[in-house]
């Protein structure tokens, strides 16, 4: 495992969005392994604005996102079919076939897990997987105690996560759905690659005891720590209770797989004070 740490939420997004763009460009068919909430929107408005700006093309990638609620539809507004919509698929030229989230409205759900992961293993498995973390400690939907090698299943949320995502239905923790479809922390740990992303401060206290913490069924994303080839971005913020920050920005330093990314940043800050 290896931790960015940006000076901002900016240039945290921004460097995963560059790392996703860099893997799309070498792959064009890659398999992307996608998450919602908050931290991610400004990923996916960077990856936009390469599609755009930079004809970033994904009319061959496909996708595959974390996680849906049991009983809403594809357009219900807290769905996150409709969030992937609105913040990721209309604005690029991917094939919307291409794009899959587990069916909260199926009527045999545990055969929606299933078919989602036969789905997953047909297209070769996911290359990239794109995490945040709730305040539980959460990847996915996998709440504290999710069995470190779960598969895709359904599960009951808690009443943290039933607060964190309230400001999608109204601000109502009651109006958000209990049980959700959620790729298991063993579905993910299959990924070729985790890229997790957090943001703020309110994420410092449950990212420092994920990164450096024991591994526990507690905190799923501990799990992590388990994974060849993870790489967690933060913000100063979320990086303010970790206790290996010189390490994290030495290895970052002197890593040349982030060579790239650094001459951009030193380009950025030239042209900042220029
Ligand atoms: C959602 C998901 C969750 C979120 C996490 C952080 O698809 O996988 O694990 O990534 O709850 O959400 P935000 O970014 O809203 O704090």
């Amino acid at each position: 495992m290896e931790v960015i740490i940006q000076k901002t939420v900016e240039s945290a997004a921004s460097l995963v969005a560059n790392l996703i763009a860099r893997e799309l460009r070498a792959k064009p068919a890659l398999v992307l392994g996608l998450a919602t909430g908050r931290t991610m929107e400004r990923v996916y408005r960077h990856l936009a604005r390469m599609h755009s700006g930079d004809s970033l093309d994904f009319s061959r990638c496909r996708t595959f996102n974390l996680d849906e609620y049991v009983g809403l539809s594809a357009t219900h507004p807290g769905s996150y079919h409709h969030y992937m919509n609105k913040h990721l698929f209309t604005h690029v030229n991917i094939r919307r076939r291409n794009t899959h989230l587990p069916d909260g409205t199926a009527d045999d759900l545990a055969a929606e897990c299933a078919r989602y992961e036969a789905l997953i293993r047909k297209c070769g498995g996911i290359d990239i997987q794109l995490l945040g973390i709730g305040s539980d400690g959460h990847i996915g939907f996998n709440e504290p105690l999710s069995s470190l090698r779960s598969r895709t299943r359904e599960k009951a949320l808690t009443v943290s996560t039933l607060r964190q995502n309230a400001a999608m239905f109204g601000g109502d923790p009651d109006k958000v759905p209990r049980r959700a479809i959620t790729m298991g922390v063993g579905t993910i740990l299959e990924a070729k690659r985790c890229v997790l992303l957090a943001t703020g401060r309110d994420k410092a206290r449950i990212l420092a005891k994920a990164v450096e913490g024991p591994i526990t069924s507690m905190i799923s994303a501990s799990a992590i720590q388990l994974h060849p080839h993870c790489t967690v971005v933060v913000d100063e913020a979320a990086a303010s209770g970790l206790r290996g920050v010189e390490y994290y920005r030495w290895i970052f330093e002197n890593e040349p797989e982030w060579q790239e990314f650094r001459q951009k940043k030193l380009r950025r800050s030239r042209h900042e004070r220029a």
